[in-house]
């Protein structure tokens, strides 16, 4: 018991100043400003990235083992423009029974090396008939249907208060950014609220009928406890979901993750004028 705390303490309060030292000292003039973290199928924007330098996830303590098909497992550091960017080209999930500390390492790594803002990028299903797979939802809100939260347990006051609260939690100034840069590109990017499911598996019927009195426009497995900890520790937010499919019982086509890595893939040219114009203009 008295070992396991020392243990949660040490992972703590180390593996993120660690990864940033492994990381400074393989890169000493790098300052990013942008942190990325990029879904299933989505992982090309890292090479539009100059001087970009790789490194394993396996080389990084505390960073995530990546096993799913679609996702890489390795960080990506580089420019765009004269704004560093920190690029994580697969992340963990709460159902491969992701620990806390993982998600924890790895968002405040990108607050100690110093970014101000975080883009993540998902596969979500589409609980609206409007929204159809293949186009981007910008997401606006979300609600929480995962029984984990990476913040349970002994507050770091390093990072940010035991409490806070998440009504700015998708920072208004960034989706304005990124929805002028939708028009100026002629992308439809649509806006709406992202909830999230433990997962592994896709949903039934009842439980999208059910999601979508609640209020949600798209349907994911991500993301929520990568925001909980970028806005504890006072990053700022935006995020977009890539539409893979339609939600269950809004077609009759069941779900695969093939399926959803192959739409992913088809989106990423518009992703990544988003994300890389977004950049740019930092
Ligand atoms: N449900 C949950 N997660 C997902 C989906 C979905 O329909 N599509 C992509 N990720």
């Amino acid at each position: 018991m008295a070992l396991r705390l020392i243990i949660d303490i040490y992972n703590m309060y180390i593996h993120a100043h660690q990864v940033c030292t492994i990381i400074q000292k393989q890169f000493p003039d790098f300052k990013p400003k942008i942190g990325v973290i990029l879904g299933s199928g989505l992982g090309s924007f890292a090479e539009q990235l100059t001087d970009n330098k790789k490194i394993s996830y396996a080389t990084l303590p505390g960073f995530p083992s990546c096993d799913v098909k679609g996702h890489a497992g390795t960080l990506s550091l580089g420019y765009l423009g004269n704004t560093g960017v920190v690029c994580m080209q697969g992340r963990a999930h709460s159902y491969e029974g992701m620990q806390n500390e993982v998600v924890k390492t790895y968002v405040r790594t990108f607050k100690l090396l110093g970014c101000e803002q975080l883009l993540i990028v998902n596969a979500a299903g589409s609980l609206r008939e409007d929204v159809a797979p293949g186009e981007l939802v910008l997401i606006n809100d979300h609600i929480n249907l995962q029984p984990t939260n990476p913040l349970v347990g002994k507050n770091d006051e390093e990072f940010g208060p035991r409490f806070f609260p998440l009504d700015k939690a998708y920072d208004l100034d960034m989706r304005k950014k990124l929805q002028s840069i939708a028009s100026q590109n002629s992308i439809n990017l649509h806006e709406g609220v992202y909830i999230a499911t433990l997962g592994p598996n896709y949903e039934t019927a009842a439980e999208i009928r059910a999601f979508k009195v609640l209020g949600a426009d798209v349907v994911g497995m991500s993301t929520v406890p990568e925001v909980l900890v970028a806005s504890h520790c006072g990053l700022k937010v935006a995020v977009i979901s890539t539409i893979t499919n339609f939600a269950t019982g809004l077609t009759t086509i069941s779900h695969s993750h093939d399926e959803v890595v192959k739409t992913a893939a088809k989106a990423a040219s518009k992703l990544n004028i988003l994300l890389s114009e977004f950049v740019h203009q930092y």
